[in-house]
């Protein structure tokens, strides 16, 4: 296949970016979006150019690293998977194809298409935790019984890697989709009542300082999380709020 390829370049954070138009050749079907751009770096370096800047760390879907704005979709065009996992067969010899950054005032620029995440860090050391006693009087988290659609729902919500699609995907680039699936994973289960009521407003509360905006109820992160993470979360999470805020 030969391909347009449309990047973002910015030189840094402060820098203002705009697009740069690169030819590819030679790319087989069976490349994943990320060895694509590995094929462009390489013809850069070759080139003595300054090769695209992009975030990336497991390549098969669990890191939650390959943030990439393809053709105005988080991710791409394909369903439930990551930038990782697409692969070039998904599009044809001649095709132009946008890259761009995940776009979010709490998700600046670090370079060209590299963004910093680091506020859904904090929000996960808001609250994201459960304590555990260890004085010797623990019990086994196997010896609680938990019921089966609980366990499923939580275990769902757990499957949140963190990759920023929700925030990309929405037009006030809110994180309710993630931060639902942190404060859910606990909500559900017995271990995580202990820490209840200060977890989701502390996670909500750090949400709102990083810069996140409020949910549109238009459901386009639910579309393009990688993880099919449910808005059942955000209704979860909501509800978990409001009683918090009657108990503070
Ligand atoms: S909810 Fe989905 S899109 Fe959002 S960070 Fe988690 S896995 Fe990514
Ligand atoms: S590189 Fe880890 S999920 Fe894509």
């Amino acid at each position: 296949m030969n391909l347009t390829l449309k990047i973002w370049r910015q030189k840094d954070a402060k820098s203002q970016g705009k697009i740069v138009d690169y030819q590819i050749s030679g790319i087989e079907g069976d490349m994943s979006f990320l060895e694509m751009l590995d094929v462009l770096n390489e013809d850069l370096i070759n080139k003595g150019e300054e090769p695209v800047v992009f975030d990336h760390d497991c390549r098969e879907g669990i890191c939650g690293a390959c943030s990439l704005q393809i053709n105005g979709e988080p991710h791409g065009p394909d369903r439930l998977i990551t930038t990782c996992q697409l692969h070039m067969r998904k599009f044809n010899d001649g095709d132009t194809i946008y890259i761009e950054p995940f776009r979010a005032k709490a998700f600046p620029v670090v370079k060209d298409l590299m963004v910093d995440r680091s506020a859904f860090d904090r929000i996960q050391q808001a609250g994201g935790y459960v304590s555990v006693n260890t004085s010797g009087n623990t019990i086994d988290a196997n010896a609680i019984p938990i019921e089966k659609e609980n366990a499923d729902d939580a275990f769902a919500a757990a499957t949140c890697i963190g990759c920023g699609a929700c925030v990309a995907a929405c037009k006030n680039a809110s994180a309710m989709l993630f931060t639902s699936a942190k404060v859910s994973q606990f909500a559900l289960l017995p271990q995580g009542q202990v820490e209840a009521t200060e977890r989701v407003l502390a996670m909500v509360n750090q949400m709102d300082e990083e810069g996140f905006g409020n949910c549109t109820n238009t459901g386009a992160c639910e579309i393009e999380c990688p993880k099919g993470i449910s808005l059942e979360n955000i209704a979860r999470m909501n509800r978990e709020y409001l009683k918090a805020s009657l108990k503070g």
